[in-house]
């Protein structure tokens, strides 16, 4: 992959956040010490994991968290993003954990940033029940209640767009449903539950609040109107189908009417102002006209009824993931995000961006970063305002449906013994680390 590596890291403003990502249930482990979540039941399921394992262990960090911090400490980030687990915080002592936690953040000198809801749901619960949306809001006021002394910055969901598409439309996450465009309501219990939880954080006093969703351009395979027409329509699943509702208060055309419930009131709630914008960016998408028949892509089957299909892009280096690297996309969707929404779009935080490669001395994901890190200053000299990246993520774990065969982390993790072994790419972005700290 062609890179500037080898020449400075351009600097970026002063106070900008610099940080790592994991969820809980990809790290935590421990179970058995709470109640069950959505994924779960769906893991138990026959030939679901890839690689038939389980997030049972997972990295252990919840016996674990200190050594991670002191990672952490030493990497010298100045902010870390993970999830509190719905499941764990319903069981006795779970949210001590998190206090311990933040706790031991903070101690360290790092920031808290905690997802309150990256995918793992309480088994009982459904998004395809709106009464999901209100029961997220009195778990994020008990949480809020707890950690908001020492946590100031809030991210409410994670990626609403992959979990209504991967675990409600095309059933290869959790909780496993093949519905389509009937998952469409599932899209809209998260907004809305995203919209009611900005509400219980700020009358908790945060004044610090945001969402991590997923985007990405969208390529059109051709410039035949087949082939665009559908690109745009993936475009608007994507992109604007979760984005327009927050910023602009508005579903795209078309989308509204199949929405559940009174829309309008529910959409008033949904574009509470967001204090920023947390995007996760890997890639952009090639997509054109339907090709009429079921096709495997990125190991997702994508049934033929689908009105688009995606296809390769071709000629770009890929990860182990076959994930294309293309850094100069988080550009164009930064700065067309820019041009869509103007006045209306906060300022932005990158909430994720990494690869999957295997080895500790990962001179690919070294590639990778400092091509993304350097796309992103591109963005910032076009003049959108960026506050902050993190790079998904600090450890090796528990990659959804792919198991433990997808390796996004910073540091290796041995999932035999667990032991932690920082990559090359660790100490890259620890020099980058220090040399932006330098200059700050
Ligand atoms: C994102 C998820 C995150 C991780 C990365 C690779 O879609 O938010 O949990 O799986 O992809």
């Amino acid at each position: 992959m062609a890179t500037d590596a080898g020449t400075e890291i351009p600097r970026f403003p002063a106070g900008f956040l610099w940080g790592v990502s994991t969820s809980a249930h990809q790290i935590e482990g421990a179970a058995d010490e709470r109640e069950p979540s959505v994924w779960d039941a769906f893991t138990a399921g026959p030939g679901r994991i890839k690689d038939g394992s389980t997030a049972a262990v997972a990295c252990d960090h919840y016996h674990r968290h200190r050594e991670d911090v002191a990672l952490l400490a030493d990497l010298g980030v100045n902010a870390y993003r993970f999830s509190v687990s719905w499941p764990r915080v319903r069981s006795a002592h779970g949210l001590d954990f998190y206090d311990r936690l933040v706790d031991d953040l903070c101690a360290a000198g790092v920031r808290p940033v905690p997802t309150l809801f990256h995918w793992d749901l309480p088994v009982d619960l459904d998004w395809l029940d709106r009464d999901t949306a209100a029961r997220f809001a009195e778990y994020v006021s008990l949480v809020a209640g707890r950690l908001g002394d020492r946590v100031s910055r809030w991210i409410t969901l994670n990626e609403p767009a992959e979990h209504t598409l991967l675990g409600h439309a095309l059933g290869v996450h959790a909780p496993g449903r093949r519905l389509l465009f009937d998952a469409l309501p599932a899209a809209h219990h998260q907004l809305l539950a995203h919209g009611l939880a900005v509400q219980a954080l700020r009358a908790a006093g945060a004044a610090d609040i945001g969402i991590a969703n997923s985007h990405g351009p969208t390529w059109a395979a051709s410039e035949e109107e087949a082939d665009v027409e559908a690109a745009g329509f993936y475009d608007l699943l994507l992109n604007g189908l979760f984005a327009d509702p927050l910023l602009l208060g508005r579903y795209p055309e078309g989308i509204g009417e199949l929405m559940p419930g009174d829309v309008e009131a529910d959409l008033k709630v949904i574009a509470e102002p967001l204090d920023w914008y947390g995007v996760n960016y890997y890639a952009p998408t090639r997509v054109g006209a339907p090709q009429g028949a079921e096709i495997e892509f990125g190991g997702v089957s994508m049934p033929a009824e689908l009105p688009f299909s995606v296809r390769e892009i071709e000629g770009r280096e890929v990860t182990d993931f076959g994930w294309p690297v293309v850094p100069e996309g988080l550009t164009e969707l930064l700065t067309g995000f820019r041009d869509r929404y103007g006045d209306r779009l906060p300022p932005i935080v990158i909430t994720e961006n990494g690869c999957s490669y295997p080895g500790v001395d990962d001179q690919e994901r070294i590639a990778y970063l400092d091509g993304h890190v350097r796309a992103l200053h591109r963005a910032l000299e076009a003049g959108v305002d960026v506050r902050g990246y993190f790079v998904w993520s600090l450890l090796d774990n528990f990659e959804w449906a792919e198991g433990y065969a997808r390796r996004f982390g910073l540091v290796h993790v041995d999932f035999d013994t667990l032991e932690r072994t920082p990559k090359a790419s660790y100490r890259w972005f620890r020099e980058l680390l220090r040399a932006q700290a330098a200059t700050a």
